[in-house]
């Protein structure tokens, strides 16, 4: 079946909520980094190589570092193909920037899985096996076209994955003594917010030049969100998952999308 496209027939109503010029990109990122190690500083150097957490939160946890990982992992594949393909000026400016901000994400999730001494052979495997985000990340990987990829990965996941679950993911890992990991969360909030707010802006102009865009999104929405739905499967991150629903729908429902049956 050929993959439905929506076109933005008037780039004039897409402006990135950021407006990001590079000089500013790279001063509000040299203030980010500042801030990232000052707090990175006040680790324990214990706590920084994995020494106060339990072996059982390791095993469990180590699920959750191949999510980070290879989520950020696949996004600096799918947010260069979006830039590569992207239909205006304006869009690739915003995807360059991401793909900037993916891959500072990306070393710092390496980082965990190397303090936390899980040898990078189990890391794939642990990312394949059932419950994780694995599905919707390929899913992502095999796309195209900008429009389609940025609404998916933007939008719809990182609207739901972020703030509220980050959130949730950074006092989880702090409670259990994963220093490291909160830091890490709670630095790349911003970014994904960032993330989130073009693809939102996005999703508001394709509606907007067209509102019989909105049955498409509709489906990717649908897509998108089946995909992601096994990594909740059994209950084990119930809270995860309805904070990750909750926190898409409040940007969705008002843009005129329904909530999605499983
Ligand atoms: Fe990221
Ligand atoms: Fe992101």
């Amino acid at each position: 079946m050929a993959r439905k496209r929506v076109a933005l027939k008037d780039p004039a109503r897409f402006s990135d909520p950021a407006n990001l010029t590079w000089e500013r990109y790279v001063a509000m990122q040299a203030r980010e980094r500042e801030r990232y190690l000052a707090e990175r500083t006040t680790i324990p150097e214990d706590a920084l190589n994995y020494k106060n957490v339990s072996p059982r939160y390791l095993k469990n946890a180590v699920d959750q570092f191949a999510n980070n990982y290879y989520s950020e992992l696949s996004a600096t594949h799918y947010v260069a193909t979006a830039a590569a393909n992207a239909p205006f000026d304006e869009l690739k400016t915003s995807a360059l920037f991401q793909l900037a901000d993916e891959q500072r994400h990306l070393e710092m999730d390496r980082e965990v899985f190397e303090r936390a001494g899980i040898p990078e052979r189990d890391w794939l495997a642990a990312w394949e096996s059932p419950g994780t985000t694995c599905r919707f990340f390929r899913h992502l990987l095999e796309l195209e076209d900008s429009i389609e990829i940025l609404v998916k990965g933007n939008f719809v996941a990182e609207g739901a994955a972020g703030p509220g679950t980050f959130t949730v993911l950074a006092d989880g890992a702090e409670a259990r003594g994963d220093v490291l990991s909160a830091v890490n969360h709670r630095a790349r909030i911003r970014d994904e917010t960032r993330h989130i707010s073009y693809g939102r802006a996005l999703v508001k102009a394709l509606i907007e030049d067209d509102p019989g865009n909105l049955d498409t999104i509709q489906q990717w929405q649908d897509e998108s969100l089946r995909l992601f739905a096994e990594v909740a499967r059994g209950g084990e991150r119930q809270e995860w998952w309805e904070g990750f629903l909750a926190s898409y729908y409040k940007i969705a429902l008002p843009l005129g999308l329904r909530v999605t049956g499983f």
